[in-house]
């Protein structure tokens, strides 16, 4: 009786220690990808799980400025190539709706990343154009966003061109807030998340589209299609320089400029100044 059971034993033990070996792989993949996720939103991609750059590629000068300020900043970006104006054969591919070749090529660069988003499965990602200015303290403003940002977002606008402030939303006690948005205009520094991304490919379909896509999300935010909020004042700016003109008064655009400007703090001299 007593040898029936130590072989009994025996045989669980030899079943056990085999189950830990085969199933091992499984747990170590469980934890891989844990890790993975917690890796991907972190400060260098400013609690965003990934950042694009809509990039030019024969604008080597802003590539200059922008890996200064990643390299400062802490800030993994990816540069993303933009459709150009001219790839005739690919434009015509989708449709037109009212727009001038550059503003088609405009909709289906920001419709790329939105697929790729989808494809890759980020959680959200935060989507620049090459131009943009930050912050000095950007990865302090965005740890506190995240904080007051709620559970259920589709678009978040980080940087927009004065656009009226909506209701406050959270409680935060630094100089940059976040508020309901009414209609952000511009999309030089605009997040979505997985949610958002996917009503966005829908709804703004490059094959039947209604009009400029800094129109046509707007449009989309002001009819609560989209559940979008905006920062306030603006934490990512659009460079305006004398070698980057922009055609806003200057007026309005220094009222745009931001508290404390890295590239200002770089040595790079914006609005008419002689820039470096
Ligand atoms: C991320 O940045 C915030 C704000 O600067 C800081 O408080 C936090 O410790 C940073 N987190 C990590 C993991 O470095
Ligand atoms: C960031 O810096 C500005 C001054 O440039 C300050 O007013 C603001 O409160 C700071 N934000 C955070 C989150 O530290
Ligand atoms: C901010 O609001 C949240 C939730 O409404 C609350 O839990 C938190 O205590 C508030 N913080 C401050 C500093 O008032
Ligand atoms: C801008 O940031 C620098 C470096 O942190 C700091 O010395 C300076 O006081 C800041 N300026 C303003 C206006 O907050």
């Amino acid at each position: 009786m007593a040898h029936m059971i130590t072989i009994y034993i025996s045989f669980l033990i030899i079943i056990l220690i085999y189950s830990i070996f085969l199933l091992r792989p499984l747990f170590d993949n469980f934890e891989d990808s844990t890790l993975h996720k917690e890796f991907r939103s972190s400060n260098r991609t400013l609690s965003f799980d990934h950042i694009y750059v809509i990039h030019l590629d024969h604008r080597t000068d802003r590539l200059e400025k922008l890996n200064e300020l990643s390299s400062y900043l802490g800030l993994d970006l990816d540069y993303f190539t933009a459709v150009s104006r001219y790839n005739e054969r690919f434009l015509r591919k989708f449709g037109t709706g009212n727009m001038n070749p550059s503003q088609k090529a405009c909709y289906l660069s920001h419709h790329l990343i939105y697929r790729q988003i989808i494809d890759k499965g980020y959680k959200s990602a935060l989507i620049l154009e090459d131009d943009v200015d930050f912050e000095l303290n950007i990865t302090a403003i965005m740890a506190d966003i995240h904080h007051e940002l709620p559970l259920f977002w589709d678009v978040l606008y980080v940087g927009h061109c004065n656009e009226r402030k909506g209701e406050l939303v959270g409680n935060s006690s630094y100089a940059h807030k976040l508020y309901k948005s009414m209609r952000p205009a511009c999309m030089h520094a605009y997040a979505v998340s997985y949610f958002g991304v996917r009503k966005l490919v829908e709804m703004l379909d490059p094959v039947v589209p209604i009009t400029a896509i800094d129109n046509s999300l707007p449009d989309l935010i002001s009819n609560k299609k989209v559940t979008s909020y905006s920062v306030h004042p603006q934490a990512i700016a659009q460079w305006k320089a004398a070698d980057n003109p922009s055609d806003i008064p200057t007026s309005w655009s220094t009222h745009h400029s931001l508290l404390n400007s890295t590239l200002h703090f770089l040595g790079y001299k914006g609005d008419n100044g002689i820039g470096k």
